[in-house]
């Protein structure tokens, strides 16, 4: 039987999610707290990894050695850096690059070294069917009225909320300037988001070899205002996204 990992970094993320896992195994270790049991009749283990490249790899590697995940799900937030990627779109990721990673003049700037890569590819199969959910969820307009309003901020409710994919960029940083921003994107124009964990997820899925997927709400645009419209989006509505894209995802699967 399949037993999917959803990570997010953190609990506003993935508030709506774990509240349905209120009757879950609780286990806690390294410091974080796994919640085993089912979701939507799914088997499942829900854990937070905190924020980071480190914190999300550690807990990457926690759930494929103690928890005998098969499948690893993040869902999340996400500052915006192509322009059609905006507040209120989802973008699911084919491919993770880390930002940070240079070791320049041993090894091409972003390539990890001794791996011969810097992107890693998400699992095909699995990125379709989450896709698919949140193209799903977008289209039909499953996210409850109130969370649209709840988020209170014009984009959301001027335009239709878009499903995007494409290449995902991690680094330790929260990218809070459009100097920074507009940097990113010149460095690498096809990136459509940043975030701070879906890299080092990726690349310790690589090396266990097991499926690995993501998807990142637009939170922000990655500038001057990023803190601010982040701190009000995590707050009123990323969980309720991850909860509703999450909910039509098992519903295409097979248990
Ligand atoms: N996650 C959400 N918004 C972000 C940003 N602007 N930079 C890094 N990670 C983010």
């Amino acid at each position: 039987m399949t037993r999917l990992a959803i990570v997010s970094a953190m609990h506003e993320e993935l508030a709506a999610v774990l509240a349905l896992m209120a009757g879950a195994q609780q286990h806690r270790v390294a410091g974080r707290e796994f919640a085993v049991g089912k979701l939507h009749g799914h088997e499942v283990v829900v854990v937070l990894s905190r924020i980071g490249k480190v914190a999300a790899a550690t807990t990457a590697t926690v759930l494929l050695e103690r928890f005998g995940i098969s499948q690893m799900l993040f869902t999340g937030v996400a500052g915006g850096l192509a322009a059609q990627a905006r507040v209120g779109d989802v973008v699911v990721a084919t491919e993770f690059l880390q930002h940070d990673m240079d070791a320049a003049p041993l090894f091409p700037t972003y390539e990890v070294p001794l791996y011969g890569l810097s992107h890693f590819k998400t699992d095909a199969a699995l990125t379709a069917e989450l896709e698919l959910a949140a193209e799903t969820v977008l289209q039909r307009g499953l996210l409850d009225a109130s969370t649209l309003h709840a988020f209170g901020m014009q984009q959301a409710q001027t335009h239709q909320a878009q499903t995007h994919r494409g290449l995902i960029l991690s680094g330790d940083r929260f990218v809070s300037t459009r100097a920074e921003s507009q940097r990113l994107q010149q460095a690498l124009p096809e990136a459509l988001a940043v975030e701070m964990e879906g890299a080092a997820v990726a690349q310790v899925c690589h090396d266990f070899g097991v499926p690995f997927a993501a998807l990142r709400t637009i939170s922000d645009r990655a500038d001057d205002d990023a803190h601010a419209d982040f701190l009000k989006f995590v707050e009123r509505v990323a969980s309720r996204y991850s909860a509703a894209i999450l909910a039509q995802f098992f519903t295409h699967r097979a248990r």
